[in-house]
């Protein structure tokens, strides 16, 4: 039994496992109707809680298909409706929640709202995003970029825009997965010390380039994500827009990169705000691959979790 807390936080011998058995599950489908229960009900009499203290589609969506299919229940939450929106605190609301599920998945604010959910909870904890890392969604990338691409150890990515959450994950990924990546975007954007600080320590120190057009050439992968995240205050959506601009991931962009390159955004997306349409819906987009990958590579996290 293991918390799902980080990409850098957990051995990559286990990320490279849990990806091989996103893969193997994926295809054990093989494009059966979403509401089929899978072959293998490792999840049977299970119990899950999803808590949402920020919006969510994808990733609320996939965790509950993805537990319903391994033979598990759900229960999702929003935080503001359980007692934790009202003051009682999260070590309490962890050794209740320990007494009635099997495992967590919280979606949250605070980096510390995880760390003591996992600290206090006797079950599992997931990260389902907080306001410095998504690990999950930077599972699935890894898993949709290797399924079109084959292995990305080695191969050149390239993050244009804020250096955010979705970047952190990244940028751990780059560490653990051995890739190099790049960060093109404002400086007053640039993201924390700590995570570019991982990579080097791993081997991939990152790039930063202040010029996009030169950030791209060679490029295996071109991610960006919005220019202003859930945990952004709306007072500085214009001067984000205005910094960000520069950095907008459009065809002309895309063209410098290889002429195989991949683009992804782990959306939601604010259509030619930081991706234009003709890329979102173009030759180099994988990115409803990547959605669906979520609900794979989630439910082999879970199945790690519970060590199932
Ligand atoms: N990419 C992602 O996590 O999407 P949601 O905010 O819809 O869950
Ligand atoms: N950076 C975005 C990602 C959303 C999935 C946010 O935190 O709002």
């Amino acid at each position: 039994m293991q918390s799902f807390l980080d990409i850098h936080k957990t051995d990559a011998t286990e990320l490279r496992a849990i990806i091989d058995q996103a893969r193997a599950m994926k295809a054990a489908r093989n494009g059966r109707p979403k509401g089929e229960a899978d072959d293998d009900q490792p999840l049977k009499g299970r119990m899950v809680a999803l808590i949402f203290e920020k919006p969510s589609t994808r990733t609320r969506i996939s965790f509950d298909v993805g537990v319903r299919q391994m033979g598990g229940q759900t229960m999702v939450l929003s935080g503001a409706d359980m007692q934790l929106g009202h003051g009682e605190t999260i070590a309490d609301t962890a050794r209740v929640l320990s007494r009635y599920v099997d495992l967590i998945m919280i979606r949250t604010f605070e980096e510390q709202t995880l760390m003591e959910m996992a600290e206090y909870a006797d079950v599992p904890v997931i990260n389902g995003l907080t306001n410095r890392t998504h690990p999950c969604q930077i599972m699935a990338d890894v898993m949709t970029y290797e399924e079109h691409r084959g292995p990305i150890a080695g191969k050149k990515v390239v993050w244009s825009g804020d250096g955010n959450n979705v970047f952190a994950s990244f940028a751990h990924a780059a560490g653990q997965f051995g890739f190099d990546l790049t960060f093109t975007g404002p400086e007053t954007l640039d993201p924390e010390r700590a995570w570019m600080d991982f990579a080097a320590t791993k081997g991939r120190p990152i790039t930063v380039e202040r010029n996009p057009e030169r950030a791209v050439k060679g490029a295996d992968l071109v991610v960006t994500d919005t220019w202003v995240s859930m945990h952004d205050p709306q007072s500085a959506r214009e001067r984000r827009h205005n910094q960000l601009r520069p950095y907008q991931v459009n065809e002309h962009l895309m063209s410098l990169a290889k002429p195989d390159a991949l683009f992804m955004h782990c959306l939601p997306a604010h259509r030619d705000d930081e991706a234009t349409s003709a890329v979102m819906d173009g030759p180099h987009s994988v990115i409803w691959d990547e959605a669906e990958n979520r609900l794979h590579a989630q439910k082999a996290i879970v199945r790690w979790c519970l060590g199932l």
